[in-house]
This record gives C-alpha cells, sequence and structure tokens, in this order.
C-alpha cells in the first residue's frame, strides 16, 4: 500500500493536483486526501484551490459540482460508474413536471442531484445548511427535491414552511429502521446516538442529534460522552475509531454502506491521475443555471 500511496503523492506534485474525499471513501483514501470532508465543505475546497487538477473520491454529482465550482480545473472520478443512487432518481423531465405540479413556489435542490437537475433549481443545499437555507428563502412553502426525508427533517426543524418534497431517498440510510434505534437504545443505554438527516422521520425522531456527516463527526468528538451509536454510513465510524481510540462508536448495524462510495480504490486513484482520465464535463448553458444554485448556496452559507 505505502508504494501505490508514495507514487500517487508524486503524481499530485508533478501535475500540481488535489485529491478531495468524502468521508464515506474506504479509509485508506485518506492517506493521499488533502481533504477529507462532507459534501459542503468538499465543494468550498473545490471552490478555492489554486490546483489545476481535481481527482474527487466521492460519487458522480459530487465531481460534477467541483467542476462547476472549478471550470477551468480538470475535474477527474476515478470510476465513472460510482453514481448517487438518490441523485438518480430525478432527471430534468421530472423536475419540470414536479414544478408543473406545483407552480410559482420556489424550489430547493439538495446537492446530491444532477447538474441537469440543479439548472431547473432556485437554490442548491447541502444536509449541513439544510435548515440554513431554507429558512434564508423566506418562503411559506419550499418544494424540496430530491430527498423526502431530508426535506421533512428540515420541515420538522423550521415549523413555519410547509415543505413539498419529492419522493426521492437515499437506499443506504433507509436501510436503519425505528427498531434499529430502540434496540440500540436497550443494548447501550448510556450512548448518545447520532443520525443522518437522510434517514427515515420515524428514526430521525428517536436520535440524540441529527447532523451532516461532519456535524456528527463534530459532535462525536466535542462531547464528553464515551459512546456514541452512528445510524449513518460506515465511513464515519471508521473514522471516528481511528482517531479517536479513547472513545468508543458502533455503527448502528452491520452494512450500513453506500456501494457506490466504495468503488474507488487507490489504484483507480492513480491510475485516473497518471493517465488524466474519466475527466467530468458539463454542457455550458446547463452548467451556467446549475452554478448559480450551488453560489447562492455558499453566499448565504459564508
Ligand atoms: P453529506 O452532505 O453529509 O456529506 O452527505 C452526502 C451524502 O451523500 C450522504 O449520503
Ligand atoms: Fe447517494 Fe445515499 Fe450513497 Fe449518499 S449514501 S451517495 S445519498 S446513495
Amino acid at each position: 500500500m505505502y508504494e501505490i500511496i508514495d507514487k500517487i503523492n508524486k503524481l499530485k506534485k508533478e501535475k500540481n493536483a488535489i485529491i478531495l474525499a468524502h468521508c464515506y471513501q474506504n479509509v485508506e483514501i485518506d492517506e493521499v486526501a488533502d481533504f477529507v470532508g462532507d459534501s459542503l465543505y468538499l465543494s468550498r475546497r473545490a471552490k478555492e484551490t489554486n490546483a489545476d487538477i481535481i481527482v474527487f473520491a466521492g460519487v458522480y454529482f459530487m465531481a460534477q459540482t467541483a467542476k462547476l465550482l472549478s471550470p477551468d480545473k480538470k475535474v477527474l472520478l476515478p470510476r465513472l460508474e460510482s453514481g448517487c443512487r438518490m441523485a438518480d432518481m430525478i432527471d430534468l423531465e421530472q423536475v419540470r413536471e414536479f414544478k408543473s405540479k406545483h407552480p410559482n413556489i420556489p424550489v430547493v435542490c439538495y446537492v446530491n442531484s444532477t447538474a441537469e437537475v440543479k439548472s431547473e433549481c432556485d437554490m442548491c443545499c447541502t444536509s449541513s445548511n439544510a435548515i440554513k437555507i431554507v429558512k434564508s428563502m423566506g418562503a411559506e412553502e419550499i418544494l424540496f427535491l430530491p430527498d423526502t426525508y431530508l426535506g421533512k427533517w428540515v420541515e420538522s426543524q423550521l415549523g413555519n414552511v410547509k415543505i413539498i418534497t419529492y419522493p426521492g431517498f437515499c437506499p443506504t440510510h433507509l436501510m436503519i429502521k425505528p427498531k434499529d434505534i430502540l434496540e440500540a437504545r436497550e443494548k447501550y443505554p448510556n450512548a448518545k446516538i447520532l443520525a443522518h438527516p437522510e434517514c427515515h422521520q420515524e428514526v430521525t425522531k428517536l436520535a440524540d442529534f441529527v447532523g451532516s456527516t461532519t456535524g456528527i463527526m463534530k459532535y462525536a468528538i466535542e462531547s464528553n460522552e464515551k459512546q456514541f451509536v452512528i445510524a449513518t454510513e460506515k465511513g464515519v465510524v471508521d473514522r471516528l475509531k481511528r482517531d479517536y481510540p479513547e472513545k468508543e462508536f458502533i455503527l448502528i448495524k452491520e452494512n450500513i454502506i453506500c456501494p457506490n462510495m466504495k468503488w474507488n480504490t487507490l489504484e483507480d486513484i492513480y491510475n485516473a491521475l497518471d493517465k488524466e482520465q474519466h475527466e467530468i464535463t458539463v454542457d455550458e448553458q446547463i452548467a451556467k443555471k446549475a452554478v448559480k444554485c450551488i453560489d447562492d448556496m455558499l453566499s448565504v452559507n459564508i
């Protein structure tokens, strides 16, 4: 493994490249990553970098977002087949149809969506800023897509905004059931239970804290508690266990894994960088409209 890490680091220097890695990636990817984090954090790093090449160790929409924010950079996705199953639940035609059923209502799209879908929306959000973004719109009603559960969670937190959601979902987070939380409470009565807002609302209702991947990590790191049950993708638990061995982190149940996030290997990253392959491109007209909703999001949040 050390050999390939050295080779990647050398290539990074030669080519003035950076590697961005989402915290659901295989944990060894961190050895070559310049930045590891959630989608909001990585979008910001993509926008600010002076590198010529960005290798995005994540899923397709994340690399596409990096391209939208850094159009002059070469953005590479190590494995082109690593799409987000939630993002793939809605296309351009389906957004248009959703909007036409509910005319004249502002549309917020979760960053887990394609550039085509974003180009039809008013504002973007991620799981870490969704409440703030919806609030900033100042509307009584919002259309929210594609994640129905993130939308419903935001609605429950704000209380005074009606959120009409598109019926998309994350198959990985929906594997977590309310009974898993109840069983964890019984088995680990002193543990704090932390959940991602992509979980079903019957799950988030039962958790002690709901937050994005880095929100969950921050909570666990800063808390004085010693034991945590984590209701999100396994990569979060792997990193917490590695970095904070003095605390105990329990994955809510086996196999809460996003298969598409796990495609990338160190070899794939090396090959992408070496051959400069799997470059992400976005149609200019689509990019123009899509980037606006991401930029608007970043300006609200800064
Ligand atoms: P974050 O915004 O927390 O990084 O989540 C992205 C994602 O795909 C979660 O499933
Ligand atoms: Fe998409 Fe779910 Fe995987 Fe996140 S965990 S990338 S929402 S399929």
